[in-house]
């Protein structure tokens, strides 16, 4: 006989977040968006991601606030707390000597064929050890805490195969099934297009709608999309127009199809196209969820509560991993480690 299907309740996702600027409609609707669906649905670790953030943000005060604002987007958003886990990556600093011990097994083909990297180097970053590193110390993230799935956009899924492959060199090397083999969940939206026509991207700060931006610098950046020269009565084609692809993600079908046919027998002219996902973002993003956010920096004690909280139970999973991987390896458990810091330091 088949084995039983687990329970939806026993499956692990895990996702993370970068912290190296504010999160924009493209973070929410490639990944937050699925993160919170889900923890209706399994038991769900969240992080904010800020040792990723560190290879293209070092600056303490900056990644301090990115971090804040990221935890407080999520819980504005919906994320509950007594639902999932939400904590900072660095919180769970065991993540780094794991990927450490992964690097040794993963070989530099492996590496060199990550995209991501290729691109930020092309987009300019300085190539650091640490931006290299990257894959490395996600597929740490993932393992650590016997992750199932891992629900993430598409700029995401080559990391997650790499994540498989180190598992797979890991319990091979070293003979133990200390890693489950995790399987990436692509979003129904695996890609959001940016203000600027190419993929929204924090790196390009023109690209973004942040999700709790000001509503005078959503309005600016909306009324600004560059748009071609048609008059309001011209067909055009809303495939290859921004407004359009943009209102699809937060309007009703209904609202969606009455654009959709303005654009194609004309009618709709590109200012009342802009006016009507402007009050769409309104609508899905101002009101109570922008309350919600600003309660969030009125008291951010609460916030760091929810993550330290978060932190407290997502370390307990990850020592759990970490003793396998200490026995498999040979190097000492962490209870030798801390007796020796609590007896000498
Ligand atoms: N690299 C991911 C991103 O930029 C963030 C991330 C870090 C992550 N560690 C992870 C995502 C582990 C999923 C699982 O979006």
């Amino acid at each position: 006989m088949a084995d039983p299907k687990p329970k939806p309740s026993k499956i692990r996702y895990l996702s993370g977040v970068q912290s190296n600027g504010r999160l924009h409609l493209g973070n929410y609707f490639r990944a937050i968006r699925n993160h919170i669906q889900l923890q209706d649905q399994g038991e769900c670790f969240y992080f904010i991601a800020n040792y990723h953030s560190i290879t293209t943000l070092q600056d303490a005060e900056a990644l301090r606030k990115f971090t804040f604002m990221a935890a407080a987007d999520y819980l504005a958003l919906g994320l509950d707390p007594t639902k999932a886990l939400l904590f900072r990556q660095s919180d769970v600093p065991e993540v780094t000597e794991l990927a450490w011990l992964l690097s040794t097994v993963t070989g530099m083909g492996l590496m060199e064929r990550a995209h991501s990297y290729k691109d930020k180097v092309a987009k300019g970053l300085s190539p650091t050890l640490g931006l290299f590193f990257y894959p490395a110390l996600m597929a740490a993230d993932i393992l650590i805490y016997q992750s199932d799935r891992v629900p993430v956009g598409q700029d995401q899924i080559q990391h997650i195969e790499m994540c498989r492959d180190m598992a797979g060199y890991f319990n091979n090397t070293f003979k133990k099934d200390v890693f489950k083999l995790p399987e990436g969940i692509l979003s129904e939206v695996p890609k959001v297009v940016g203000l600027t026509g190419g993929k929204m991207s924090k790196s390009d700060e023109a690209s973004v709608i942040p999700i709790f931006g000001e509503p005078a610098e959503i309005k600016k950046k909306v009324m600004n999309i560059v748009t071609d020269s048609k008059g309001v009565a011209e067909p055009k084609d809303p495939d290859q127009n921004v407004i359009y692809l943009l209102y699809k993600l937060v309007a009703k079908p209904e609202e969606l199809a009455q654009m959709e046919k303005g654009f194609r027998q004309g009618g709709m002219g590109y200012g009342d196209a802009k006016k009507l996902l402007l009050a769409k973002l309104e609508e899905v993003f101002g009101g109570a969820v922008r309350e919600k956010r600003k309660k969030m920096d009125e008291k951010p004690d609460l916030v760091e509560d929810v993550l330290l909280n978060g932190a407290r139970k997502a370390r307990k999973a990850a020592a759990e991993t970490m003793e396998m991987v200490y026995e498999a390896t040979g190097i000492p458990s962490s209870r030798i480690k801390k007796g020796i810091l609590n007896s000498e330091f």
